[in-house]
């Protein structure tokens, strides 16, 4: 008994010295000096000692135990002390540099575009995606049963309510809200049930309008071409083809050379070597009617071109689908 109590109090010492870091350090007080530990089995067997060895036996365990604790407390303070090589810090290495998001290619354009007409004087509003049928449609002068409805495929919420198929419900709610003079652009969300390379069932338009005395067709070419200029270079080609709204009178279509093959003719432009940007023209009377201007005092003009469209002309994109694949390689790029 004795002798274990030695070699355990000579052994627990000689590990003590050579040991490498505070777990271990840890662990070896558990071990011996735990509640199932060493010291703790030594105490047991003392109870089945001679009864006559017990008070000199139970002396040496005792200060064993209080010789080992206090080392134990040493080593302890100087461990702390000496952390070993893998933590030190070393504050001259570089540091990690965190992963930087940036703004979606649709956004940057759609700042673009507007940045562009802030400088012509035009005012950013906005509207809802979910509109009333009434704006959508009626007040745009297409009733129900009307043809051209069919010019655009529309996502039903119910039989009054949609998901608004173009910017230009916008134009409504803003005559309504303000007499003249308006010049004003609305960015946004438009929604169609379509699907290919160049159209996708969520898409952005900016809608844009311009009511005063005397507005002609004239400032409409004027300021989208300007526009066309400044957004792609005045190089660009861009030509005004006459088109059908039933909310503008007369109405053109704006298309600029199809970047993807020069004008060449590709799947892009499907060989026309054009690719439609903008729907625009003049404001039609019964539109005028609707929101209480008088047709006879003022005139305007209107315009809603995709954003999408316009991103993909600039940045040589020949699938509009990929702006929303969300693939990191894809908008990284940008
Ligand atoms: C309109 O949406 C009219 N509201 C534009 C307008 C406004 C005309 C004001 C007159 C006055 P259109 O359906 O052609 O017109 O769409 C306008 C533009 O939105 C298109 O030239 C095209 O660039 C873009 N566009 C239309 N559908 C999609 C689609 N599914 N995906 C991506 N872009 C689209
Ligand atoms: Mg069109």
């Amino acid at each position: 008994m004795k002798q274990a109590i030695n070699t355990l109090l000579q052994e627990t010492l000689d590990r003590l010295a050579s040991l490498e870091d505070a777990q271990e350090l840890e662990r070896l007080r558990i071990e011996v000096l735990g509640r199932k530990g060493k010291v703790a089995d030594l105490f047991k067997q003392l109870r089945n000692s001679p009864a006559e060895e017990r008070p000199a036996l139970g002396k040496l365990l005792n200060e064993a135990r209080s010789r080992l604790e206090s080392t134990f407390e040493e080593v302890k303070s100087q461990t702390a002390e000496v952390p070993r090589r893998e933590h030190v810090l070393d504050v001259s290495l570089p540091g990690r540099v965190p992963q930087l998001g940036h703004l979606h290619p649709i956004t940057r354009v759609s700042m673009e575009i507007t940045e562009i007409f802030l400088r012509l004087g035009f005012e950013v509003v906005e509207g809802p995606d979910v509109e009333l049928d009434y704006y959508n449609f009626e007040a745009l002068n297409i009733p129900k049963d009307h043809p051209a409805r069919d010019m655009q495929d529309t996502f039903y919420v119910t039989d009054s309510i949609v998901l608004r198929t173009h910017t230009s419900p916008i134009q409504v709610r803003v005559m309504e809200k303000q007499p003249p003079p308006v010049r004003i652009i609305a960015p946004g969300k438009a929604y169609r049930c379509d699907s290919d390379m160049t159209h996708t069932p969520m898409f952005h338009q900016v809608e844009g309008l311009v009511v005063d005395k005397d507005v002609s067709f004239g400032d409409l070419k004027g300021v989208l071409t300007t526009f066309v200029h400044q957004m792609f270079g005045p190089e660009v080609d861009l030509r005004f083809r006459p088109s059908f709204f039933p909310f503008t009178e007369p109405s053109a279509e704006v298309d600029i050379q199809c970047v993807i093959c020069r004008g060449e003719g590709c799947r892009v432009c499907s060989a026309t070597g054009w690719l439609e940007i903008l729907g625009s023209g003049m404001v039609d009377p019964e539109v005028f009617k609707m929101v209480g201007y008088e047709p006879e005092e003022v005139t305007g003009y209107a315009f809603g071109m995709g954003i999408e469209r316009i991103a993909m002309l600039k940045y040589g994109i020949n699938d509009l689908r990929l702006f929303f694949d969300n693939d990191l390689r894809f908008l990284e790029q940008f």
